[in-house]
């Protein structure tokens, strides 16, 4: 599967808990590899909060040339993926020194899936590189070269709840493993004192809550239309999905200085169904204890860096009195912060005394960022 950089090992220890008999777990760059039956592919595309695409590996080999790719992929069997009357596309990525380039690797594996198709059946395969019914995923690394099919579709990173888009709003799988990585227990109150579109606070009500992600879907997930789909197996695992939500009552508190990006907020909030477990306020994190009637016990905030929404000179000034205001309203509490201003961030810690236990570089989009893991008390 295929992931956030600098996140793997969080998305390893989801899948360990979603699906507790795979097997040969093994982090990679963005990607964690594992063995599982089928239903885990439903399971792990309804339930992870972390996971971008989870793709089926149909072969892996050493290939120093196109020849190689294509001896390879076209000595595999696709009669058991896809159907006959069905499209495909092929998609490819590449790292490291080849004579030759990505495009090329994707029009060498079209050749050899058309090939090897035709071969065993044949019929040959029609390619529809917009719309098609089933997407390959190439990725060539030096010489290791991997074929994969995509169960996912479109990134599971996009939720479908999110009607108001914040300027600078953070990806939900971010989010979801900024709050995995505070080990946040649902039953402590939890805090976003710089809520933005409410990404983290909605995120953290949909774990409480115990609602599958995968659920707010629109459109439908591309394993539904590849041979070995199950669909009974398949609706047996949502309607379980569907059953195992809550109407639990949590503490979850979602502030924001801005009344524009706190009603975006709310409505992304309605949207999700989890309105009535976050608490909105619209307020000033440098003055917490205005606002905060109990103690945080975990806060996960994406405060501006200062490139888009806030001129550079304030940002420092806003670091220092937040920590300065949160050590004010707890005496305990875990504080995970992702943050481009990573100096700036690590001098307002200095400052108001708090320590860093943990940092690490993450990207998001194309901005390197960091996520610090804080102890407070
Ligand atoms: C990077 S954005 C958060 C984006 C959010 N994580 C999301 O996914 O939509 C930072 C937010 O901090 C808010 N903010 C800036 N200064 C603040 C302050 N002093 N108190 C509370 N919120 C503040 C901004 O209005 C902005 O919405």
């Amino acid at each position: 599967m295929t992931t956030n950089r600098g996140l793997e090992d969080i998305v390893a220890r989801e899948i360990s808990v979603l699906v507790p008999d795979a097997e040969k777990l093994e982090i990679g760059k963005s990607r964690v590899y594992f063995e599982a039956n089928k239903e885990a592919v439903y399971l792990l595309n309804l339930w992870s909060r972390t996971i971008h695409r989870l793709l089926m590996v149909l072969g892996r080999e050493r290939c120093k040339s196109l020849e190689d790719i294509y001896c390879f992929v076209s000595s595999l069997d696709f009669t058991g993926i896809i159907d006959r009357k069905q499209t495909f596309a092929v998609r490819a990525e590449r790292s490291g020194k080849h004579k030759f380039s990505s495009p090329e690797i994707a029009a060498t594996v079209g050749q050899a899936i058309i090939d090897s198709y035709l071969r065993d059946t044949g019929a040959s395969l029609r390619v529809n590189l917009k719309f098609p019914d089933v997407e390959f995923m190439c990725y060539l690394v030096n010489d290791d070269f991997m074929i994969t099919v995509n169960t996912t579709g479109e990134s599971l990173h996009k939720r479908n709840y999110r009607v108001y888009n914040h300027p600078a709003a953070l990806k939900a799988t971010i989010a979801s493993s900024l709050i995995m990585l505070s080990e946040w227990k649902t039953e402590e109150p939890f805090l976003d004192p710089m809520c933005g579109g409410g990404t983290i606070a909605i995120e953290a009500a949909l774990i409480a809550r115990n609602i599958a992600p995968g659920l707010f879907r629109k459109a439908s997930f591309f394993f539904e239309r590849l041979l070995p789909f199950d669909r009974d197996e398949y609706l047996k695992v949502r309607d379980e999905a569907e059953r195992r939500a809550n109407h639990g009552v949590y503490s979850i508190t979602a502030i924001d200085i801005s009344p524009r990006h706190l009603k975006g907020a709310h409505l992304n909030a309605l949207s999700a169904g989890v309105h009535d477990t976050i608490r909105f306020i619209k307020g000033d994190a440098r003055f917490l204890e205005k606002y905060m009637d109990i103690q945080p016990r975990v806060v996960v905030v994406n405060p501006p860096y200062g490139i888009k929404l806030t001129r550079m000179k304030h940002v420092p000034i806003l670091y220092r009195d937040f920590l300065k205001s949160l050590k004010k309203v707890t005496e305990r509490a875990c504080l995970v912060v992702i943050t481009a201003a990573t100096r700036v961030f690590r001098e307002a810690c200095k400052e108001a005394e708090i320590s860093i236990v943990e940092r690490r570089l993450i990207l998001h989009g194309a901005l390197q960022t960091t996520v610090f893991k804080c102890v407070i008390g």
